[in-house]
């Protein structure tokens, strides 16, 4: 039931189903973007339908990029960085980090002047990891004090650089590199482990230089960037993630269909078989992004230790991992998680203080936290904090709700931002 901005979950002690997820938010962003600085039309399709990628259409057009949008698939007429238009307002990114900082690097050498926006949410999250290497590349970028959005991006043409990154980050790495795009020379990034590599592959795939040396990717800039057409995008496997959290919970049999595995994003399935759990996973070829279906059903799982590269490569599916870990036997310590604290709100706090008021006993750690089960959970109203993720992950937890009394997540609109429809399927999955 939905009211307002809010919606009260149902018990269900079973789930069974076929679920298609939405387009993969990392890929679609950046098919988008990519395809705007290519020169020729593409096509793209099963564009991920959410607010967030549709906030990176926005800012292209304002740019002056023809984009059509029909259902899930896109037409984009490249014509190049030279072809983007000094915006006549604002670029509003919404909630979405990864328009705003990947935005950051691709409005590097356009010769004018532009600045980023967001919402309460975006406009709190670190922005100088982004502005320091581009300042080493010699782009003028201004940020609010505290390192924050508005961000203005003066157009210059930067120059190739090193850049060692503190911070595992895609978005990092990808705006570097969208801005060495339009240098002369190598720009290279290192970090300290691999982040997912989507801009690499599909960069590569439109026919840009680019060298993979284990950490350190170099890109030579100044060659054109030829369309990828038709580029499909495969499946978020971070949505398909609370489908198959939900059926390890409480599945018959739940299959999620056509989602990316990548192998820099399949983190989250790492952990649920170090958990104990069988995966069913059925390869279905591959794209330029590797793809597959994945069934799961009821499992008893235990907890595990998570850390390093393996929270790199499951970062955003922690919040629906800890639920999962309510329910298992033993204790299960998340550490190196830090960068939780800087998504759409601090996760850490977030999932601590959700699972917390739902009876979970979980204790918070300034990287991550510790949760012991199983626990049974009780009804309880929690909040989204404006979080797609946060609110998604409260919908699973409910599962584990033996009671009739209801649960309410306030703010569960937020989960629009990556997955329009995702209440209503949950409600289709339950027998
Ligand atoms: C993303 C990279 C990750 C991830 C985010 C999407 C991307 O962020 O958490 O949801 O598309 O590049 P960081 O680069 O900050 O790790």
């Amino acid at each position: 039931m939905t009211a307002g901005n809010s919606i009260t979950i149902a018990p269900a002690s079973t789930l069974r189903g076929k679920v298609s997820v939405p387009g993969d938010k990392s890929v679609s962003h950046r098919a988008l973007m990519f395809a705007a600085l290519a020169q020729g039309e593409s096509q793209i399709s099963n564009l991920a339908p959410g607010a967030d990628v549709r906030s990176t259409a926005e800012v292209l057009r304002s740019l002056g990029v023809t984009i059509e949008l029909h259902g899930h698939t896109a037409t984009v007429i490249g014509t190049g960085r030279s072809g983007l238009k000094p915006p006549s307002t604002a670029l509003d990114c919404g909630n979405s980090g990864t328009t705003m900082r990947l935005m950051m690097g691709m409005l590097a050498s356009t010769g004018f002047q532009a600045t980023l926006i967001g919402d309460d949410s975006l406009s709190s999250r670190p922005m100088g990891r982004i502005a320091d290497p581009l300042r080493e590349m010699g782009i003028d970028i201004e940020l609010a004090p505290g390192g924050t959005a508005p961000v203005i991006v003066h157009g210059e043409p930067p120059r190739s650089v090193h850049w060692n990154s503190r911070v595992a980050s895609a978005q990092v790495k990808s705006a570097i590199l969208l801005a060495g795009l339009a240098a002369s020379g190598t720009t290279s990034v290192s970090e300290p482990s691999k982040s997912r590599d989507h801009t690499e592959r599909m960069l590569s795939a439109m026919g840009a230089s680019i060298t993979v040396d284990d950490n350190t990717i170099s890109l030579v800039g100044g060659g054109p960037l030829r369309p990828q057409t038709p580029l499909t995008v495969p499946g978020d496997l971070s949505s398909a993630a609370f489908w198959l959290v939900a059926g390890l919970l409480r599945g018959d049999m739940v299959q999620v269909c056509n989602v990316g595995l990548n192998p820099t994003r399949t983190g989250v399935l790492d952990v649920l078989t170090a958990m104990g759990a069988q995966l069913d996973i059925e390869h279905v070829g591959s794209t330029g992004e590797p793809m597959g279906n994945i069934s799961v059903r009821r499992q008893e799982l235990r907890g595990i230790s998570l850390a390093g590269t393996l929270v790199v490569r499951a970062i955003d599916e922690i919040p629906v991992i800890a639920v999962l870990a309510t329910q298992a036997r033993g204790r299960t310590e998340i550490r190196d998680a830090q960068e939780l604290r800087v998504k759409e709100c601090d996760r850490i706090t977030a999932v601590v203080d959700m699972l917390r008021s739902m009876g979970a006993s979980i204790k918070e750690l300034d990287d991550g936290m510790i949760i012991d089960g199983p626990t049974p959970l009780c009804a309880a109203t929690v909040e989204s904090h404006h979080d797609h993720r946060i609110a998604m992950s409260a919908a699973v937890a409910r599962l584990c709700v033996q009671n009739d009394r209801p649960t309410t997540i306030l703010g569960s609109d937020i989960a629009e931002v990556s997955y329009p429809g995702f209440y209503q399927v949950l409600r289709g999955l339950r027998v």
